[in-house]
C-alpha cells in the first residue's frame, strides 16, 4: 500500500511535534525514518494508524484519504509495533500475538499456527514461551514478541517505532539479518523508527533523516550517504562513509560460489580427505554433510599427523560463518576477529552457499573511497 503524507502537522499548543511533513512512502520497501530524540518519529507514525489525530494536513493510502476510512479497520490492517513494546501483563505470550487475528475472527487453529510460525521467525521457541507471561521474558525477549504480533494478522503496511532498541548487539544483528529475510518473502510497506545509523543503512531502502519536526533529507541509503543534504546529515553519518558504504551492500550479493568443499558421505577419512586435497592443490578444504549443511574444514598438515583410516568426522574443526543477508561491514568484522581471509556463507538451514573473499571486499571499500 502506498501512504501520502500531505502538510501533515500536529501541533501540542506551542510544541509543534510534526511541521508540515510532505512524504510518500514506498509500496512493499522499508521506509527507516531517523532522527534526534524528540524530532516527531513517534507522533508521525500514531497519526498514520490514528492513534493520535493530526492537527491539519492528509493522510493517503492508496489515493484514498485516512478521514473516508474507518479507523477500527485501519488500525486492524495495519500493523503496529510501539516503543514502548506494550504487551498486556495479564495475558500469555500466545494471546498476545493471537489480539488482532482473533479481532479479525480467524479460525483457532490458523490463529495457532501463526503464533508459532511467528515465534519461530524472531528465534523464541514457541514450544518454551509460548505460554509464558511477558513478566518471565527479558526486555529483548518482550520486544520481539512485540514484532511477532504486529506481523500477526499479515496487515500490508507496518509500523514499527525502535522494535529492536532493548537488544543486545549481538541478538539485534540476527534478528534484523532475519527481518530482512522475512521482509524479502511478505513485502510489507513498512515504516521503521530507529536512532541507530547503523541500524538505519543496514534496513532500510529509503531513510527519512528528521530534524524539529521537520523532513531534512528522504532518500534512498546510497544517495543519503554519498550526497548528505546538509552538516546536520553529515553529523548524523559520522566520518567513515566508505565504511558506511560497506553497510549497504550485503553478503547475499557479494560472495563468490568458486570454493572447494568436501562431503562426508563420499570422504570417510582422514586418508581419503588428503587425497582429495593433493588431488585439487589445496591446504585445506570445507566439509559438508549429505544435506551440504557446514560441518566445518579440515587442514592438509593436522590431516598428515593422523592414520589414514582415521574418522574424519574426528578431524573436522570449527568456522565461523556468515549469513547472506548480513552487510559486508559485519563479514569484515566477523573475519577479523575470527583471522580468516576467506569465510563461508550458510543459509538459515547452515547450507553451504559459497565464500566471501577478504580482498574483495577491501577492493569495493576503495572504489566508495575514490567515488568522493
Ligand atoms: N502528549 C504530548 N503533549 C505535549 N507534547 C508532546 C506530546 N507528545 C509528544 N510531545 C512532544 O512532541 C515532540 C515529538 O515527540 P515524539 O514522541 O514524536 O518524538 P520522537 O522523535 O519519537 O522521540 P524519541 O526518539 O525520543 O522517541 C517532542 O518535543 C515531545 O515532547
Ligand atoms: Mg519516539
Amino acid at each position: 500500500m502506498k501512504i501520502q503524507l500531505k502538510n501533515l502537522t500536529k501541533d501540542y499548543g506551542s510544541i509543534v511535534a510534526v511541521d508540515d511533513l510532505n512524504i510518500e512512502f514506498d509500496e512493499k520497501k522499508i521506509t527507516i525514518l531517523i532522527g534526534p530524540s524528540g524530532c516527531g518519529k513517534t507522533t508521525t507514525l500514531k497519526m498514520i494508524n490514528r492513534l493520535i489525530e493530526r492537527t491539519s494536513g492528509d493522510i493517503v493510502f492508496d489515493g484514498k484519504s485516512i478521514n473516508d476510512m474507518d479507523r477500527i479497520n485501519l488500525r486492524r490492517h495495519i500493523g503496529y509495533a510501539i516503543q514502548e513494546i506494550g504487551l498486556f501483563m495479564h495475558m500469555s505470550i500466545f494471546d498476545n500475538i493471537a489480539v488482532v487475528p482473533r479481532l479479525l475472527k480467524w479460525p483457532e487453529n490458523k490463529v495457532k499456527n501463526r503464533v508459532a510460525e511467528l515465534m519461530d521467525l524472531v528465534n523464541l521457541d514457541p514450544d518454551e514461551y509460548m505460554y509464558k507471561y511477558p513478566a518471565q521474558l527479558s526486555g529483548g525477549q518482550k520486544q520481539r514478541i512485540g514484532v511477532a504480533r504486529s506481523l500477526a494478522a499479515n496487515p500490508e503496511v507496518v509500523l514499527m517505532d525502535e522494535p529492536f532498541g532493548a537488544i543486545d548487539p549481538i541478538n539485534r544483528e540476527k534478528l534484523q539479518d532475519a527481518f530482512l529475510e522475512i521482509q524479502e518473502q511478505i513485502q510489507k510497506t513498512i515504516i521503521f523508527v530507529t536512532h541507530d545509523i547503523r541500524e538505519a543503512i543496514k534496513l532500510g531502502d529509503k531513510i527519512a533523516i528528521f530534524n524539529r519536526g521537520k523532513l531534512v533529507q528522504y532518500d534512498e541509503v546510497l544517495n543519503v550517504i554519498n550526497k548528505p543534504a546538509n552538516g546536520f546529515v553529515e553529523n548524523l553519518l559520522g566520518s567513515d562513509r566508505a565504511l558506511k558504504g560497506l553497510e549497504t551492500m550485503r553478503v547475499k550479493e557479494n560472495f563468490d560460489t568458486d570454493f572447494y568443499s568436501m562431503n562426508t558421505i563420499e570422504i570417510k577419512t582422514t586418508g581419503e580427505a588428503l587425497k582429495f586435497l593433493d588431488d585439487n592443490g589445496r591446504r585445506y578444504c570445507y566439509v559438508v554433510d549429505g544435506k551440504n549443511r557446514l560441518k566445518g574444514y579440515v587442514g592438509k598438515r593436522e590431516l598428515e599427523k593422523r592414520k589414514p583410516e582415521t574418522e574424519l568426522k574426528e578431524e573436522i574443526k570449527n568456522i565461523e560463518s556468515l549469513q547472506p543477508y548480513s552487510n559486508l561491514m559485519e563479514a569484515i568484522s566477523t573475519m577479523v576477529v575470527a583471522g580468516l581471509n576467506t569465510c563461508p556463507v550458510v543459509n538459515a538451514k547452515d547450507q553451504l552457499l559459497g565464500v566471501v573473499r577478504f580482498k574483495e571486499i577491501f577492493k569495493i571499500a576503495a572504489s566508495f573511497q575514490s567515488e568522493d
